[in-house]
């Protein structure tokens, strides 16, 4: 994944436990760089393996990790350098949906070789939508939630109750199914 990623994954970490144990997840992951560039991608491993070690480290699961990571996705980027690119995303939480796959190809064109998630939606009446996510990558359903739950917060969802499927895989793709409901 690019470096942007590997980047908030530290940020993250910084602001909730601080800079040594940053250091100490660093080095159980076995990165040896002092940091990373946002504009490089890295091997997914990289990723996996930093939070794989960060788990381990603050006793926190690695759902709950990715969870919490989806969540501050939203306002890295909003102050990294991509506010504009959210902004165009939409103003409603629905219409912002209906656009990751714009976003990401926007993201795409400054980032050759990204790998990007693929949403699809269906509105299921006022406040209600099933949400499907195809992804070349497997475990980051958690990192999902967390990111609708930072939409949610963005866009001032009230009561955004989140459901998911069981993952599919077929052929390189995963695929989830959450019924997203609010008031
Ligand atoms: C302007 C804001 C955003 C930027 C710059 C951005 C950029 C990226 C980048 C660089 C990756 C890593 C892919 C790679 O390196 O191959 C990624 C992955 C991902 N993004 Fe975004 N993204 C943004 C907003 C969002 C939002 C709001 C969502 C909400 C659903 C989202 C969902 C995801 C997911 C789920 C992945 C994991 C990729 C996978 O499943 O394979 N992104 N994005």
């Amino acid at each position: 994944m690019y470096g942007l990623v590997n980047k908030a994954i530290e940020g993250l970490v910084v602001s909730e436990f601080g800079a040594q144990k940053w250091q100490q997840i660093k080095e159980k992951a076995g990165y040896h760089e002092e940091t990373f560039i946002s504009m490089i991608s890295y091997d997914d491993s990289i990723t996996y393996n930093l939070v794989g070690a960060a788990s381990e480290i603050t006793n926190v699961s690695p759902e709950n990790l990715l969870e919490a990571f989806g969540s501050y996705w939203v306002k890295y980027t909003a102050e990294e350098g991509y506010g504009d690119m959210l902004k165009m995303g939409g103003d409603n939480f629905v219409d912002f949906l209906n656009n990751l796959n714009d976003l990401h190809q926007r993201v795409g064109s400054m980032m050759p070789g990204l790998v990007p998630p693929f949403f699809e939606t269906e509105g299921l009446g006022d406040k209600k939508i099933k949400l499907t996510y195809i992804s070349k990558r497997v475990g980051l359903v958690p990192m999902v939630i967390g990111l609708l739950k930072g939409l949610g917060e963005r866009f001032e969802i009230k009561n955004l109750q989140i459901h998911n499927e069981a993952t599919l895989h077929e052929k390189d793709e995963y695929f989830t199914q959450f019924i997203l409901e609010w008031n």
